[in-house]
């Protein structure tokens, strides 16, 4: 499904006369996909996605509701797996919310995407409570003012190699004009040359200058003890999914008992997922295995122990370990 299509399909669920306008999402996601660039909220830094307007929004004018959802994470790390998660707890029991909110696999969602008229079809669509996303790191957003709003946020995480393969896997498909220079530093395609640039800080997306995924990680270690904050790891939930889903109900504040939870883990398994929601994502090939441990079969022992040592050095003061295998 493209773009047009699928925030098309979504308006759809907004009477016509109060129906924003969704030229003007298309246009800015368009705008910023075809003209890739480093933008820059203050320090931080947005390599091809994301834009300042919109983060500004965010932070500054968004009012958010009281029961909103966030499910924060950087790319490629199981986000939309989280959300579809999520919206197994929450829309469960309506048929309406569960019916529109499966078009959100895509873009439309996240905080600093597009342009603010996505705001207003938020508002806009029939769903009591929203389930958003961002890539965004914790310095990025207004903590204080979504903590005070009620806001909840679920941070999840996955281990670098598996994230990097699949980061690897669906830059090839992604509308990003391939002869740029920009792209091409950002994205190599060469896969050694891809993992380097990752650790050079050339992906610093949504950190600052030279950073990467590893330090986006610490903005949110910093607030696990946050009451609206949830970390989630993607192994765990591979691993044994029931207990992972009843923490995050608990956590939103929904009962539920094991054997629900069992249900919604069989219906958001990868495979359920992917026969469910391939043909509404706005990326080809988005779901590709959803494993951990691929990246065995991409890593030269030389390369893995450049991760390994990166990890090590960053995340020594955290009690973070990844699941590298299951
Ligand atoms: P792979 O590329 O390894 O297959 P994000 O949503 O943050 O972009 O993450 C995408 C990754 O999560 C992809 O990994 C995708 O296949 C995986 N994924 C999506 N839904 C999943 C599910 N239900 N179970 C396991 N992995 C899932």
């Amino acid at each position: 499904m493209d773009f047009k299509d699928s925030f098309e399909k979504l308006a759809a669920f907004i009477p016509e006369e109060e129906r924003p306008d969704i030229g003007p999402i298309l246009q800015a996601f368009m705008e910023e996909m075809m003209n890739p660039a480093i933008r820059e909220w203050g320090e931080y830094q947005m390599p091809l996605m994301g834009h300042p307007k919109l983060v500004d929004f965010a932070y500054n004018d968004w009012k958010p509701w009281e029961n909103d959802i966030v499910v924060s994470s950087y790319p490629k790390t199981g986000t939309t797996w989280l959300r579809d998660v999520c919206r197994h707890i929450i829309y469960e029991h309506d048929s309406l919310e569960f019916e529109f909110t499966k078009a959100l696999a895509g873009p439309h969602v996240y905080l600093e995407l597009g342009s603010e008229a996505k705001y207003e079809l938020w508002e806009k669509l029939p769903w009591k409570r929203r389930i958003l996303g961002t890539h965004m790191s914790a310095g990025m957003m207004n903590l204080k003012r979504l903590r005070n709003s009620g806001v909840k946020i679920i941070y999840v995480m996955r281990n670098p190699k598996d994230q990097m393969v699949s980061m690897f896997n669906m830059s090839k498909n992604l509308p990003f004009p391939r002869e740029n220079e920009l792209v091409r530093s950002v994205l190599p395609s060469d896969f050694n040359d891809y993992v380097q640039a990752a650790l050079d800080g050339k992906q610093n997306m949504f950190v600052k200058k030279g950073e990467g995924y590893l330090d986006h990680i610490l903005t949110w270690y910093a607030h696990r003890n946050d009451d609206n904050v949830l970390l989630v790891q993607y192994e765990d939930m591979k691993q044994n999914p029931a207990p992972e889903i009843l923490k995050v109900a608990k956590f939103l504040g929904v009962n539920m008992s094991e054997d629900q939870a069992d249900k919604i883990a069989a219906m958001t398994s990868f495979e359920a997922t992917k026969a469910r929601m391939q043909n509404l994502t706005v990326v080809k090939d988005f779901f590709n295995k959803g494993t951990v441990g691929k990246w065995k079969n991409h890593f030269t022992v030389a390369l893995s122990e450049r991760v390994d040592q990166q990890v090590e050095e960053k995340l020594a003061g955290t009690d973070i370990k990844f699941k590298y295998t299951l």
